[in-house]
C-alpha cells in the first residue's frame, strides 16, 4: 500500500528544524506532501503562500519523495482528498504540547480516520522557529545553520522589501 503522509504548516520560512522533520519522514513514508497554509489574513506573514512553496521545492529538490503545495480550509478534508490518513508534526519543547493537543484532537473530532504522528525535533533545532528567524533577520543577525543555505538571501531580500 502506497503510504502518504501530509506535513503541514505555515512554514513563513521553511526553517532547518522543519527540514529535518521533512527528511526523516520521507525515510519512513512512500510519499510526503508538505502543505502550506494559504492564510487568508495575508498580513501575518512574510511570504505569500506561492513563495513559501517555492521556498520548500528550492531546499527539497533533492528528495524525490516530496511533493510541495499549498491549501486552504480545514487540515483534515486536505489530507482525505490527497488519499492520505496521516498528519505529520514536529514537536520542539513542551511549550508546543498544549497546542498540538488541541489541533491534533479537534482533528480526531472532524475526522476520526485520520492519525496524527509526532516527530521530535533533533536537539540542535529544538529552539528554533520561524517567527525568531524573522526576527533576528530582521535586526541583521545571523541565520546561517538555522535555514537552509540556498534561502538565506531571499530572507534578507523579503525583509527589506517589506520594511
Ligand atoms: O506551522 P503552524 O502554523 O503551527 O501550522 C498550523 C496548521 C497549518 C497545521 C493549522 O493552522 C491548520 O491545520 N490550519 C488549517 C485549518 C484547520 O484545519 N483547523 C482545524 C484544526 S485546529
Amino acid at each position: 500500500m502506497n503510504k502518504i503522509a501530509v506535513y503541514p504548516g505555515s512554514f513563513d520560512p521553511i526553517t532547518n528544524g522543519h527540514l529535518d522533520i521533512i527528511l526523516r519522514t520521507s525515510n519512513i513514508f512512500d510519499k510526503v506532501i508538505v502543505a502550506v497554509l494559504e492564510n487568508p489574513d495575508k498580513k501575518s506573514h512574510l511570504f505569500t503562500a506561492e513563495e513559501r512553496v517555492n521556498l520548500i521545492k528550492k531546499v527539497t529538490s533533492n528528495i524525490p519523495n516530496i511533493e510541495v503545495e499549498s491549501f486552504e480550509g480545514l487540515l483534515v478534508n486536505y489530507v482525505k482528498k490527497k488519499n492520505s490518513s496521516v498528519i505529520i508534526r514536529g514537536l520542539r519543547a513542551i511549550s508546543d504540547f498544549e497546542y498540538e493537543f488541541q489541533m491534533t484532537l479537534m482533528n480526531r473530532n472532524l475526522n476520526p480516520d485520520i492519525e496524527t504522528f509526532f516527530m521530535m525535533t533533533k536537539t540542535d533545532y529544538s529552539y528554533l522557529s520561524s517567527s525568531v528567524i524573522k526576527q533576528v533577520a530582521h535586526f541583521g543577525g545571523g541565520i546561517k545553520g538555522l535555514v537552509p543555505d540556498a534561502i538565506i538571501d531571499d530572507i534578507y531580500n523579503k525583509i527589506k522589501e517589506s520594511n
